[in-house]
């Protein structure tokens, strides 16, 4: 008897595949723009100096390889906290808000999966029309019934009145994803308006936000991406928030984020923390500390702080060079009114509107890699390489 032969083959991650796709092409001009990951001029994904610095602090000063309790480390905690909430938010003193660390924002994001599961049944879960395509899985392994709330629609435009009118027929207590910024996969961001007229419907509808933060320095800067979790957590008494140190601080193999919890009473924190502990010793124990570690180091220490914040800073601004310099490119085909939306986004997506159709011609023909979605990922472009991907692209669409 073979107690394998039932198994199917499941296709490869939309996104993690195109990685391994990527490396086998032996193309020499092939371009990466499918996994979201910042890479230099050079094409690599480097080790911010912070990092590096705090990293050799941490080997010399480093006393111990003993787990790290279930919430992960407190240091970490507090000073995530800080970062995403504000440093001086009230909401801190008043014990009001917990951190609990997670393997990177998906960890985040599986956590609250279980725990809405198991601790709020029979709620769904509303997702943004298009998402990350491991929202939409994640979500439905955990169990929650998935419904979606329109976003972009087919003519590639944030439709802010179709999502306010669906979220306002979402039946009370259901919870709502939300990407707090740096929309991923379309790039399209949310005003402060919209924030505040989401906010009013949240409201009115009794919803549980679950806010996806991922990209905090990729869209506006550090503070200003915030705005939304800021806003949400002084507006509303109950909230979930995940926050990923992947991108921000270039930890994406270290696997740091975490769960943030804004409860009505410090009591009910303790509660729902106590809930979120359990579930994540089912999942992995606890959580890795190397990653976590090298982020307090960072973000508890006023040199290591300013000069991260200035890496952050120089990563966003060659993404948004970046975003214009492509718009450029294309303009000798005739084709940079039609992508000027590039420019537009933020973060380090942008939903380009290609077809899955251009999309494999771009892969087949050109070795440019994009999800099939037609996200590309622009964090992933280098200055010299914006010529060919402009042809490459006016080749597929003129065609
Ligand atoms: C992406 O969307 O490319 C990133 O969030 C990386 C990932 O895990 O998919």
């Amino acid at each position: 008897m073979s107690h394998f032969a039932a198994i199917a083959r499941v296709p490869g991650d939309p996104i993690l595949g195109l990685l391994d796709a990527y490396r086998a092409d032996p193309n020499p001009a092939k371009v990466d723009l499918g996994v979201g990951v910042y890479k230099d001029a050079s094409g690599l994904t480097p080790i911010l100096r912070a990092v590096k610095l705090a990293e050799q602090r941490l080997v010399d000063g480093e006393t111990t390889k003993t787990y790290i309790g279930g919430h992960g480390a407190p240091e970490f905690g507090e000073r995530l906290l800080q970062l995403v909430l504000g440093e001086h938010n009230a909401l801190l003193g008043e014990q009001l808000a917990g951190a609990t660390q997670t393997p990177g924002g998906t960890g985040a994001l599986r956590l609250a999966g279980e725990f809405i599961a198991r601790n709020l049944p029979g709620r769904s879960i509303w997702l943004s029309d298009p998402t990350w395509p491991i929202h939409e899985t994640l979500f439905a392994a955990c169990g929650l019934r998935v419904e979606h709330y329109p976003y972009v629609g087919a003519d590639n435009r944030l439709n802010v009145d179709a999502m306010l009118d669906a979220l306002q027929r979402v039946p009370a207590g259901d919870v709502v994803l939300l990407h707090a910024c740096c929309h991923n996969p379309t790039g399209f961001d949310l005003s402060a308006d919209d924030w505040q007229r989401v906010l009013a419907v949240v409201k009115a509808r009794e919803l549980l936000p679950l806010v996806d933060f991922a990209y905090q320095g990729f869209g506006d800067g550090l503070e200003q991406d915030a705005f939304a979790v800021r806003l949400f957590a002084s507006e509303l008494p109950e909230l979930l928030v995940t926050s990923s140190c992947s991108k921000n601080f270039g930890l994406y193999r270290e696997r740091t984020g975490a769960l943030i919890v804004r409860a009505d009473s410090a009591n009910k924190l303790v509660d729902v923390r106590s809930q979120l502990a359990l579930l994540a010793r089912g999942l992995w124990s606890t959580p890795p500390s190397h990653g976590a570690a090298v982020v307090a180091e960072i973000l508890g220490d006023a040199e290591l702080k300013a000069l991260w914040t200035a890496e952050v800073d120089a990563m966003r601004q060659r993404v948004a060079n970046l975003r214009a310099g492509l718009v450029e490119a294309l303009r000798p085909h005739g084709l940079s009114e039609h992508f000027v939306h590039v420019a537009q986004q933020r973060g380090m997506f942008s939903y380009t509107g290609l077809t899955a159709e251009q999309v494999t011609r771009l892969r087949e023909e050109f070795s440019v890699y994009l999800v099939n979605s037609g996200r590309a990922s622009v964090a992933g472009m280098a200055e010299d390489r914006l010529e060919y991907l402009a042809a490459a692209i006016a080749r597929v669409c003129q065609d």
